[in-house]
């Protein structure tokens, strides 16, 4: 049941392509809940999905969808085998990228095998009209860098103040740096409409105050057990409790995601994954770190 058609519905084919990326300052938070579900939300709205998978955490999305991968993006950019060849078929004609260590080491790439990654993830729009990133947990220098290079910088936070400090963190991370795409959050796990509410407000407040930029909600996702249902079952929320709260919510971020890129498309240019990576690898190659000296990191070691 694969999808074939652009953001705006139209068929493949003229280059449009757009990376979202899933992140958060704190693990455990829903990422990789989110990413999938909403990947299958695109693909019944008809859209060719990629999630690349850079979760190496025991909640990654193989292990939510009960799938074991032979292959992953470092075999790609080792040239050990095709960019098909790694691509898992999921749900719906999602396909899975396992990033495996390929991403894990991106900093330390040679420039050979990063002119590969960039060739790799240009060779994706042939097969996508959406790229997903689960950048899995922490502020490492490659959630940063994968960050950086999105049209959609989705930060999830839950109503946990830990949650809600590192998102800051993150999003502070992000905005020091130049050219970033848009930045937006969606609350998870909400214990009620109005706790989430309050979190839309508290980040906002905090990131506008103190960063003096504007971060838009784009939903809450409500604290839901079906969540936990799906996951021992091996399946995605939205095909295993369709109309459980949560699902709802999901598909209607999926339909506002879908609005702004093809707002996006309509007002300007869309930036471009590859052009924004080049940019990014050489800053990196040059050696440019984040403030604190580090490249980036700052709670890199959480498991998630
Ligand atoms: N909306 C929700 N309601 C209830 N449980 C949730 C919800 N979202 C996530 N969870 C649970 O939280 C845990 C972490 O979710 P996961 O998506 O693996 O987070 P991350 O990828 O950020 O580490 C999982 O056990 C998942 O079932
Ligand atoms: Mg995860």
């Amino acid at each position: 049941m694969t999808a074939n058609y652009n953001i705006d519905g139209s068929p493949p084919g003229d280059g449009r392509f757009f990376t979202i990326t899933v992140s958060s300052g704190k693990g455990g938070v829903g990422k990789t809940t989110v990413s999938l579900n909403i990947a299958i939300a695109l693909a019944q709205r008809k859209r060719r999905v990629v999630l690349l998978d850079g979760d190496l955490g025991l909640g990654n999305i193989n292990v939510m969808l009960g799938v074991r991968p032979v292959k992953d993006l470092s075999h790609v950019i080792d040239g050990k085998c095709s960019l098909e060849e790694a691509l898992i078929k999921g749900p719906w004609g999602i396909s899975i990228l396992p990033a495996g260590t390929g991403y894990e080491d991106m900093a330390d790439l040679e420039h050979e095998a990063r002119a590969r990654l960039l060739a790799t993830l240009h060779d994706l729009r042939r097969l996508a009209d959406i790229l997903i990133i689960d950048t899995g947990a922490g502020i490492g220098t490659n959630v940063l860098s994968f960050a950086m290079a999105a049209d959609v910088i989705l930060v999830v936070v839950t109503p946990d103040v830990a949650s809600i400090t590192d998102a800051y963190s993150l999003v502070k991370l992000i905005s020091q740096r130049p050219g970033f795409g848009r930045l937006e959050m969606l609350i998870n796990r909400a214990p009620s409409r109005e706790a989430g509410e309050e979190v839309t407000v508290k980040m906002r407040g905090v990131v506008k105050k103190f960063l003096s930029r504007d971060i838009a909600g784009l939903g809450i996702v409500p604290e839901d057990q079906s969540v936990q249902q799906a996951l021992s079952m091996r399946k995605p929320l939205l095909l295993s409790h369709p109309k459980c709260p949560a699902s709802m919510v999901l598909r209607s971020i999926a339909d506002k995601l879908i609005a702004e890129l093809r707002q996006m498309e309509l007002q300007f240019k869309p930036p471009q994954l590859d052009a924004r990576l080049e940019k990014i690898i050489s800053r990196i190659d040059a050696g440019e770190q984040g403030e604190d000296g580090l490249p980036g990191a700052v709670n890199g070691g959480e498991a998630g």
